[in-house]
């Protein structure tokens, strides 16, 4: 099979590096030049681990292209995916932008009867209106679409493409259905096959659900911890009812990412459109934007003012093994903690370079974590890196003016902490003084 992936994003690279892998021969395309330039060093634009190694051996063995020349990768493909950006526009809908222009270059572009892949999460609808383009602007050749929804993780993404739990392919024709599918067959997942719609809405209702467990398991958490219960050990014994199940339970600062947020505000929107009101998944959404501030809330508690507290950020991005920024808890906390006229002294063992783009300029950034703790009134903790979870307790004890700690993400059990003259507050948990 002649594969061509479009977009080099997450989506884009992994799956294109992955169907190398089973032995397709994939072009992946994307149209910033120097990204291009990169990839075909071996150098990966995103922060993923095993990425760069994983790429080299299927360059090296000749499966692996890169190219900003779409038109010609278009017209040898047999299959095209389609992994470019579906953003939030401003009125919290995906913008379609890219997807409408790859489909035209697709269409100016080839010469055969080809399948294009839709990869990048779309509201319910787009897969057929992507057909309804393909037979205006290519009406010479046969194009099928085929909806094909994305489910890794970043940070895990290698491992989750290749023991996912399923493979959803939905198409309204038999014979591009399984063509895919047969793509697909080397993973050893069990493929769902479904109609287009359905495939548009299981991407859609998966990620509001999963956002759902978190904010639930959120908001017992701040019940926790106002009746003296332990969220740690309630997430436990939820979680031994296979119904419930034990993933996605952990409390915390809340989710970020580039796919929850901004998902469970499109669904709301596709829903809002209809003269749906989703209640459930609009309070899902407001108890995380809470959430985001709980730390903040816990030190205003704990200080009264923050003004000239110096207050170190441990770990920015919006989860570990990621330098991804995308609607990280940290946005919010350094920005409220400078608007309360604190110093922010930040550290993050990957997401730093990313981070300076992105947080205010007065955040000041350390190079260890020991020396962001250092005179520093309260740490907070926004993302549970092994580095943070591995980290000598004494060392805050050592390096803070006062050992006070606030962690977003319970890196650390509570009897442990009680063995050093640290003031703890976590979430769900109760505080140690
Ligand atoms: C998610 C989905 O898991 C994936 O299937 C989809 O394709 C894209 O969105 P990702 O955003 O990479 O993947 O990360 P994930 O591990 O799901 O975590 C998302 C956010 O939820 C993170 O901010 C994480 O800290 C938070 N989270 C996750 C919790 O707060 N508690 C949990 O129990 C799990």
């Amino acid at each position: 099979m002649n594969i061509v992936v479009v977009g080099t994003g997450y989506v884009g690279l992994v799956t294109g590096v992955a169907l190398a892998h089973i032995g397709h021969r994939v072009t992946c395309v994307d149209v910033d030049k120097e990204k291009v330039d990169c990839l075909r060093q071996g150098i990966s634009p995103i922060y993923e681990p095993g990425i760069e190694p994983f790429m080299k051996e299927n360059m090296d063995a000749g499966r692996l292209f890169f190219t900003t020349d779409g038109a010609s990768a278009f017209r040898e493909a047999d299959v095209i995916y389609v992994a470019v950006g579906t953003p939030e526009n401003e009125d919290g809908f995906a913008d379609l932008t890219y997807l409408k222009q790859a489909v035209k270059d697709i269409a100016a572009a080839v010469t055969k009867d080809v399948i294009v892949v839709t990869k990048s999460t779309v509201p319910i609808g787009t897969n057929h209106e992507m057909k309804r383009m393909f037979a205006e602007l290519a009406p010479h050749v046969r194009i099928e679409v085929v909806s094909n929804p994305e489910f890794l993780r970043e940070g895990s993404a290698i491992h989750d493409t290749f023991h996912g739990d399923r493979i959803v392919i939905g198409a309204d024709d038999e014979r591009a259905a399984s063509v895919v599918a047969d793509i697909h067959r080397p993973f050893g997942i069990p493929i769902f096959h479904t109609d287009i719609r359905s495939a548009e809405m299981i991407k859609y209702a998966s990620n509001a659900f999963l956002a759902t467990k978190i904010s639930f398991i959120n908001e017992i958490a701040n019940i926790c911890e106002k009746v003296g219960a332990d969220i740690e050990q309630v997430a436990a014994g939820m979680g031994m009812d296979a119904r419930i199940g034990s993933s996605f339970l952990r409390a915390g600062i809340g989710y970020g990412g580039s796919c929850f947020p901004k998902d469970t505000k499109a669904l709301a929107k596709i829903a809002a459109n209809i003269d749906h009101h989703f209640e459930l998944l609009k309070a899902v959404i407001e108890v995380n934007n809470k959430q985001q501030r709980k730390l903040i809330e816990k030190a205003k508690e704990r200080f009264g003012r923050l003004a000239g507290k110096r207050v170190a950020l441990l770990g920015l991005s919006f989860k570990p093994n990621t330098d991804d920024m995308r609607e990280a808890a940290s946005l919010v906390v350094a920005r409220e903690l400078l608007a309360e006229q604190a110093t922010v002294v930040a550290y993050d063992p990957i997401a730093m370079g990313k981070a300076a783009h992105v947080l205010p300029k007065e955040v000041i950034y350390a190079d260890r974590v020991e020396q962001a703790l250092e005179r520093a009134d309260a740490a907070m903790i926004l993302t549970e890196w092994d580095e943070f979870r591995q980290l000598d307790l004494s060392v805050y004890v050592k390096q803070m003016k006062t050992p006070i700690i606030f962690d977003g993400r319970n890196c650390y059990a509570l009897d442990d902490v009680k063995t050093y003259a640290i003031e703890y507050y976590s979430i769900g948990r109760k505080s140690v003084k």
